[in-house]
């Protein structure tokens, strides 16, 4: 780790660390105790809340995985899970904002979802879409031109991990043709997710591709993960850029 990972990226460290507070909110995370893969308990949530409130943000909106038959999870019942997280975290003195949204999984049974109005949005209805990492969904383009149609503002998460598309790059810049915003995780930014996913997230970097960033925070590993991205040329590359909106929110 560390200089290593560096030396890795043929990279070298930045002399200070990025300083994630003027990106104000953080809009990816699993932080909603016990209902998917990321925090298991509210002693969790409630230590990594106060980490990434040390890392400078705000405000988070937290996005449990909706993902049908893995985490069938509710979003109707989001809000009142997270008002009751909001409480043991104020009461714990902790003073981040706290909202929540969903990421979505795109599957067979999204087209049902959409009719359904289960879906779960955030600020100005953004909805924040996930794809597999082993290949991308049939029928994928019609799923998100027609989320388009119903007037959702598309937020693909973590692009930089679809590797089946890094020797199609034509799909991304279709996506962004389309108007879809990129969110990227910090941590690919570390060799956190190893050396591929870093050079996909430095292509759509250099390509000006991306405007939100996430934490995607699960667990402890992550937050460290996050810490080391901290000296990142690249992560500082793209917050001078100007094009991450994360502080709208
Ligand atoms: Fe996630």
């Amino acid at each position: 780790m560390g200089l290593f990972d560096f030396l890795h990226r043929k990279e070298k460290p930045l002399g200070h660390e990025v300083d994630l507070g003027v990106l104000h909110t953080d809009i990816h995370s699993h932080l909603i105790p016990g209902i998917d893969d990321g925090a298991r308990d509210l002693q969790t949530s409630l230590s990594l809340l106060r980490e990434l409130e040390g890392l400078g943000y705000r405000k988070v909106i937290t996005t449990p995985h909706v993902k049908s038959e893995v985490f069938p999870n509710d979003v109707r019942k989001l809000d009142l899970l997270c008002r009751d997280l909001r409480k043991h975290a104020s009461d714990a003195g902790i003073g981040l904002d706290i909202e929540v949204g969903a990421e979505h999984f795109i599957d067979d049974s999204f087209g049902q979802r959409i009719e359904d109005g289960e879906l779960k949005t955030f600020g100005d209805n953004y909805l924040l879409v996930e794809l597999p990492f082993y290949a991308a969904p049939f029928g994928l383009e019609e799923i998100l031109f027609d989320l388009q149609i119903n007037g959702y503002r598309l937020v693909l998460a973590h692009p930089e991990r679809y590797l089946y598309w890094t020797d199609d790059f034509s799909k991304f810049t279709s996506l962004k043709d389309r108007g879809i915003l990129f969110q990227m995780n910090i941590m690919s930014l570390s060799l956190y997710f190893g050396k591929p996913v870093f050079d996909l997230a430095k292509k759509l970097i250099d390509n000006n591709m991306v405007e939100l960033l996430g934490s995607d925070t699960h667990h402890h590993k992550h937050i460290e993960a996050i810490k080391e991205a901290l000296h990142s040329p690249l992560l500082d590359k793209l917050i001078q850029s100007g094009n991450i909106i994360n502080s709208k929110f």
